[in-house]
């Protein structure tokens, strides 16, 4: 592991800076800036959060910053070959230094990286220092998203959570005098520092309208807003950044397509389908429209495990179906449909199919065009990024087809008084200043969650749920409702005789954060025979020993009422 990597010892290397991880509420969120002098055995410490500062190329612990330090970088994985060129490297041209070598195989491991600038006399040592590794095709300095995008699940390694935990400021902090525990992920997800510091600096020096200014600083917005644009475009690997419409989030962006494609394509007599798991979000604009259209809304039907029936679709398709629209992964009980196959079969109908991936987008694998969804739509704020902003993913042949959503400025090509050609998209749907800070945010959003690797999120996650699941059920009076097949991240309870939003507040007392209520799934629960539910949903920076501290206020909440 890279603790055993005493690179502290490297010619020329000052002592590597720790991030100080506070235990209690700190005043000023901890950044980066704030370090302490390592341990004496010059070991990197597990838990000291390494955070590139946005914009900058380079892992560092911070404080390295113009203290010319070379330190682990946080979340990289060597391969046993990396493992044993390193060490080759470091014995061929650091001879006199002491490294332990990392641990090869499966084990954690950091990749090395530089601070730049400064100007000490170290600097010359250090560059040679960086020149030799990178030479021998070392990641030093390169970004966090290049050390792991290449991964797959069975690479992936565990991740650390106090590294991963110590980017999150509002975590640690204390309510109703307890560490506080953010178990409602499915509502929304807490902000890494990257992204806080990221919109911090962009409003401090870079902020301005975009797409129309002739000076500098509408040149720096638009050429972040439109980075940020392709960085979504990667994430979900979409074929360009043309597909990509920013919007408010989930719900506008599902309104956005009900409504233009409703406007165009539905007619008297036509259906759309929906699933009985969506979100109100998927529910209710189809239903406004088919209403404003005269035509019909049919729901795919779920089980009692709160697994969707997929042999129905078939039998809701007809002649007049124009439309599936369908969750990724259900809110409620974690169900991830099997969007592939509701895909295929409507493809097979000619029929084209919205993704809601609000749910998904933060802890599975979402890859637009492997899937073929000819539109895939997903908030911000559920993915760590600000909220506010949101992304429809459009096929292009879809997009180029769709009339305008809003009309006004930046969506037009040329306005008359008589009439107006529209512009192409995706400018065609973002009418208006668009959210430019926060479209930047979910920029940094996705580099952080690039950083840990979404297979190392989707397997930690998966190990959370599956623990917290295995607890819970042992607790006499509690109920999980649902048990779907695949899921992830979220579980629904319900404890007879005490209502889920008493639940949630008994829970509050002990600095636990869950939903209590419908969460906006009414159809979904009411199919499983229940109007509420008390729903802790787990991200990356969750842990086992909060899982506990969950169960054990649970079993309390019991006991006070037996
Ligand atoms: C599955 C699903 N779809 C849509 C939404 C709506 O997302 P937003 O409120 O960000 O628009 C949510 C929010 O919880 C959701 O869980």
């Amino acid at each position: 592991m890279i603790d055993d990597i005493n690179i502290a010892n490297l010619p020329g290397i000052g002592s590597i800076p720790q991030i100080a991880v506070p235990n209690e509420a700190p005043e000023e969120p901890p950044h980066p800036a704030d370090v302490t002098a390592v341990p004496s055995s010059g070991a990197v410490p597990q838990g000291s959060p390494s955070v590139a500062s946005p914009g900058e190329d380079y892992l560092i612990p911070s404080g390295g910053i113009g203290s010319g330090a070379i330190g682990s970088g946080p979340i990289g994985l060597l391969s046993p070959e990396e493992c044993q060129l390193f060490r080759g490297v470091v014995a061929k041209y650091f001879p006199e230094e002491v490294l332990s070598a990392p641990s090869p195989a499966t084990e954690s491991v950091s990749a090395p990286s530089v601070a730049k600038g400064g100007s000490s006399a170290d600097d010359t040592a250090l560059n040679d220092t960086e020149t030799v590794l990178r030479e021998n095709g070392f990641g030093i300095g390169i970004p966090e998203t290049q050390l792991v995008q290449n991964l797959n699940y069975e690479e992936a390694d565990v991740i650390n959570s106090d590294q991963v935990r110590g980017q999150f400021p509002a975590l640690h902090q204390k309510v109703n005098g307890h560490d506080l525990v953010w178990f409602d992920n499915g509502a929304t997800t807490q902000k890494p520092l990257r992204v806080i510091d990221g919109l911090s600096k962009f409003y401090k020096t870079d902020y301005s309208n975009i797409h129309r200014g002739a000076h500098t600083l509408a040149a720096r917005s638009t050429d972040q807003y439109e980075a940020a644009r392709q960085k979504v475009a990667d994430f979900i690997n979409a074929p360009s950044q043309e597909n990509i419409v920013f919007v408010r989030g989930t719900t506008e962006g599902i309104n956005l397509v009900a409504h233009t494609f409703g406007r165009k394509f539905l007619h008297e007599g036509d259906n759309v389908i929906v699933s009985t798991l969506d979100h109100h979000a998927n529910i209710v604009p189809w239903q406004q429209i088919a209403k404003a259209q005269g035509a019909e809304l049919r729901a795919i039907p779920v089980d009692q495990n709160g697994d969707l029936i997929l042999s129905d679709l078939e039998r809701l398709i007809s002649p007049q179906t124009k439309f599936v629209s369908v969750g990724h992964v259900n809110n409620t009980f974690g169900t991830i449909n099997d969007v592939r196959s509701i895909i295929r079969i409507a493809h097979s109908h000619g029929i084209p199919v919205l993704i809601d991936g609000a749910q998904s987008i933060a802890h599975t694998k979402v890859d637009v065009q492997e899937l073929d969804a000819d539109f895939f739509v997903f908030s911000g704020h559920k993915i760590y990024g600000p909220s506010g902003i949101g992304v429809v993913y459009g096929k292009k042949e879809w997009l180029a087809q769709l009339p305008p959503w809003q009309g006004g400025g930046n969506m037009i090509k040329d306005v008359t008084i008589e009439k107006t050609e529209f512009n192409v998209p995706p400018a065609r749907f973002e009418a208006g200043t668009p959210n430019i800070a926060d479209a930047i945010g979910l920029g940094y959003a996705l580099d952080f969650v690039n950083s840990v690797g979404i297979y190392n999120i989707e397997r930690h996650e998966h190990e959370l749920t599956e623990y917290a699941r295995q607890q819970i059920a042992r607790i006499p009076g509690i109920t999980i409702i649902g048990n779907p097949k695949h899921r992830v991240s979220v579980i629904s309870l319900d404890i007879p005789g005490i209502p889920a939003p008493e639940v949630g507040q008994l829970l509050d007392k002990e600095g636990i954060a869950v939903r209590a209520g419908h969460h906006c799934a009414q159809p979904a629960l009411r199919a499983l025979g229940y109007e509420m539910s008390v729903r802790p949903t787990f991200a990356v920076y969750n842990t086992k020993e909060e899982v506990d501290r969950l169960v054990i206020a649970l079993q309390k909440i019991v006991a006070d009422r037996t």
